[in-house]
């Protein structure tokens, strides 16, 4: 067939597997045209420009919000959809309990008629792309073939796109293939929607096998960027298990303490627990520098003195609005200040975005996500819960100077974190990598706020990759341990924190975010072998004098119960890790079943 490209000059590939597979997408898609993109500013602009020609952005004032879009979605298309997500691989075993599956034949069965002539009357772009630094021996590259200008604007945000991406990949480099449409062919004639999707036909697949991905009917975020969750996470777990190495949801942090010493911190925790404000975080301990390599997910592999060196696959922030303000989040508020997208948030008169708790007075009128009008008072939000802000990583204050680093930066510390209003301490470290392995597999945040000093229902979401692990959680948990047990391994120390413990009468017993800091100094000191450690049954604590507290006004009585443990309350919660881990069947390491009989015994005594 032939492939129109838009752009002057040609496509810029050899690569014969690449340009048979687009030969062959576009002859199933069946799109009026096909583009190449380049990865260039012009050809973002032209995005945004195309956008708004069709009316599915808006310019935000430029003297407010300079270069940056409004999106409003479909209502019926706002999140990832976790129940319309599947792993297709041969046996439904090895995708696990905690993923939805589909045999391979069964699923490409139903995606064929779906994807036939789905891009008619739209133009198909080629989005060849880099997750990490182009080039690093840690990165990897995809190619997203999408038939959405929304996609390709975000895609160049939130991944390093284009040109250069095709000259690393050569004449036969690998790369994962990626198939996204928005599914809504246009007959001739026929008048576009703002936000055209699929709502009845979502499809969000990985074929962990031939590593690829296919994605059908929604437009919006992890469903149809699919560099984020679907390849970063999901078909990067099976890689990195297959590979090892290790894909994981997690922040990057780069900490540098006043004598000039650097430490680099991963962490993961289940969403809204304030990982990205944990990211962008601003130190209150005196002469600590902290910054931000990566918000979202750290790919990690073996460097040659044995530590785990990792880079942040992605190029931006694709935050949650609602909440972030110069409170919560100054730097990612300094972030989005220009050359951003705005999905789904509300829209002042005067040009401007607004969200709920973002800073300032609430206006008068506004017009919400809905494209409706707006006041105080109305009994919707502004802003739709998951609206979010794309915003490239450089405009970030605080970008680490070697977020970048091709070589990746090497991880002293993991740390891993929930929401408890009770039972788990401030902060705890592991005493080894296995007993990390245990904490994280065993990770849970209350799902509901709990009456006060109560046992909240717990919902487990293992190392937050609950939706994200793209095989076994099982084998996955496995993969860790192995990982651990890699001769020459010289794997972080892990820790598990808790910013959210609450006393008896239901306040919060310890201020977070920058003083979040000061746990994160103890980190780095255990790292060195120094700082005090109280050794309790779940794991060593800090002792209140190893904590730099300095400046900090708090009550000593909240301090002692931040730290203390109560082995009745913990065995409470012994049941509830047996029903969790009974999941995993056979493929629960046997390592792990140990710990947890151990933690009990431990606490028994
Ligand atoms: C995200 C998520 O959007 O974890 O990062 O859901
Ligand atoms: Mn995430």
């Amino acid at each position: 067939m032939t492939q129109v490209n838009q752009t002057a000059g040609s496509v810029n590939t050899e690569h014969a597997k690449l340009l048979a597979w687009v030969d062959e997408v576009a002859g199933q898609c069946k799109p009026e045209s096909v583009y190449w993109c380049d990865g260039s500013q012009a050809e973002y602009q032209s995005m945004l420009d195309t956008m708004v020609a069709s009316g599915s952005a808006k310019w935000l004032a430029k003297d407010k919000k300079p270069n940056s879009v409004l999106v409003l979605s479909d209502p019926a298309d706002v999140a990832r959809v976790e129940d319309r997500t599947f792993i297709c691989c041969e046996k439904e075993e090895d995708a696990g309990p905690t993923n939805h599956w589909k045999a391979p034949d069964e699923m490409r069965a139903i995606l064929k008629p779906l994807f036939d002539g789905c891009m008619k009357g739209r133009t198909m772009y080629v989005i060849p792309f880099s997750m990490g630094p182009v080039g690093s021996p840690i990165a990897h590259i995809g190619v997203e073939i999408s038939d959405s200008p929304y996609v390709v604007a975000n895609m160049h945000t939130m991944t390093r796109v284009g040109t250069k991406v095709l000259d690393v990949l050569g004449a036969d480099g690998e790369f994962v293939p990626c198939v996204h449409s928005i599914g809504s062919p246009l007959e001739p004639g026929q008048k576009d929607v703002a936000w055209p999707c699929n709502a009845d036909n979502k499809y969000i697949t990985h074929f962990p096998k031939t590593k690829e991905i296919w994605s059908f009917g929604s437009g919006y975020g992890g469903n149809a960027l699919l560099g984020k969750k679907c390849f970063a996470l999901r078909i990067a777990s099976i890689m990195a298990k297959e590979q090892g190495w290790m894909a994981e949801h997690m922040l990057i942090l780069k900490l540098t303490s006043p004598q000039g010493v650097t430490k680099y911190i991963a962490a993961a925790f289940p969403s809204a627990c304030g990982k990205t404000n944990l990211a962008m975080l601003n130190p209150t301990v005196p002469g600590w520098k902290v910054e931000c390599v990566g918000d979202d997910i750290a790919w990690m592999k073996f460097g040659k003195d044995g530590k785990l060196y990792a880079i942040n696959p992605e190029a931006g922030f694709f935050g949650v609005a609602p909440g972030t303000n110069y409170d919560s989040n100054p730097n990612a508020m300094e972030s989005l200040k220009e050359n951003a997208i705005f999905t789904n948030v509300g829209l002042t008169d005067d040009g401007d975005i607004w969200w709920e708790e973002i800073d300032g007075p609430t206006p008068d009128h506004l017009i919400d996500w809905h494209g409706n009008d707006w006041k105080p008072g109305t009994d919707v939000k502004a802003a739709h819960p998951n609206a979010r802000f794309t915003a490239k990583a450089e405009q970030c204050p605080v970008i680490a100077s070697n977020w970048e680093d091709p070589a990746g930066v090497p991880i002293d510390a993991i740390l891993f974190g929930g929401r408890r209003a009770s039972t788990q301490p401030l902060a705890m470290e592991a005493s080894s990598w296995q007993h990390g392995t245990f904490l994280g597999s065993t990770m849970a945040s209350e799902k509901t706020a709990a009456a006060a000093g109560g046992l909240g229902e717990l919902r487990f979401d293992p190392m937050a990759m609950l939706p994200f692990c793209g095989y076994h959680m099982g084998d996955y948990w496995q993969h860790w341990l192995n990982m651990g047990n890699t001769p020459g391994a010289k794997m972080p120390k892990v820790f598990y924190v808790n910013w959210f413990r609450k006393s008896p009468d239901g306040k919060w017993l310890w201020p977070g975010f920058g003083e979040n800091s000061r746990i994160l100094k103890w980190v780095c000191d255990r790292v060195d072998g120094k700082g005090d450690v109280t050794a309790t049954a779940i794991g060593n604590l800090p002792t209140i004098d190893s904590l730099d507290l300095d400046g900090l006004d708090m009550p000593a009585e909240d301090l002692k119960q931040l730290l203390t443990v109560d082995n009745a309350e913990w065995l409470k919660v012994i049941p509830a890790m047996r029903d969790h881990y009974a999941k995993f069947g056979d493929k629960l390491p046997k390592e792990l079943a140990g710990e947890l009989d151990a933690l009990e015994a431990r606490l028994k005594a």
